[in-house]
């Protein structure tokens, strides 16, 4: 089943919360979720210890040698596989980018995270030059102004239009509720009072998702086209 790795060798950029909304968002909407920790700083993994509910199940940083059998284990058993990266490029990341069906690189909407964003494109298709195949991989734009869209935000994604690198239609907004997923240990289906703006949040969420599980479709159409 889709392998979806959060990638950047940029820490900060909004990895783990991301692919906290993603996997949290793909549970909710009924979907079994197995997220792989692959980051020494444990976050997902701390997260889904200390939550009251499983959201999805969570597996302990595996170490370079054994990411490969992990992902390959899990997928055959859960529909979604989410894998958090650590914000280096290492052996860990590039096995882990091997076995992606999807390869999401957050960034914030600045000119440094850009710059920062291009080292991770290149390790994604370098990766898939030594294995001959193209690894798909989309820009994320996370903590943006939900107001508006800066002069940043507009001048990167023209670059990247230019570039033609793909990047996701929605972006994630900076929110309360998205940090407060981690101060409560809650997702955002099961935060309420905690944090203002939570229902703005989940229709964030949700779009993301959509767009997500909609890549994942269109790309599983263009295997069966070619097979
Ligand atoms: N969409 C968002 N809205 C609000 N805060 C965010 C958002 N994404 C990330 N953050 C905050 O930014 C910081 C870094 O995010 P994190 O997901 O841990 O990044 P990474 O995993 O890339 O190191 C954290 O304090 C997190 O709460
Ligand atoms: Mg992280």
């Amino acid at each position: 089943m889709p392998v979806i790795s959060f990638a950047s060798p940029k820490g900060g950029v909004g990895k783990s919360t991301s692919a906290l909304i993603l996997a949290s968002g793909l549970a909710h909407a009924g979907a079994s979720v197995t997220v792989i920790d692959g980051d020494p700083n444990r976050t997902l993994f701390n997260w889904s210890r200390n939550a009251d509910a499983t959201v999805f199940q969570c597996s302990e940083l595996p170490s370079d040698n054994e990411i490969l059998d992990a992902i390959e284990e899990t997928a055959t058993r859960s529909q979604f596989v989410i894998v958090d990266l650590e914000g280096t490029a290492n052996l860990a990341m590039s096995r882990a980018i091997s076995r992606t069906d999807l390869v999401v690189i957050p960034l914030q909407a600045s000119p440094v995270d850009a710059r920062q964003a291009s080292r991770a494109i290149k390790l994604v298709v370098d990766e898939g030059r030594a294995l001959r195949r193209t690894i798909p991989y989309r820009m994320l734009f996370t903590r943006v102004n939900p107001a508006i869209a800066t002069r940043d935000e507009r001048e990167i994604r023209a670059q990247f239009r230019n570039a033609q690198i793909a990047a996701f239609g929605v972006a994630l907004n900076d929110r309360a509720a998205f940090r407060a997923m981690f101060t409560h240990y809650r997702s955002l289906w099961d935060l309420s009072d905690e944090a203002t703006g939570v229902d703005k949040a989940r229709q964030n969420a949700a779009a993301f998702v959509a767009e997500v599980t909609q890549e994942i479709r269109n790309q599983q159409k263009a295997q069966e086209k070619a097979s």
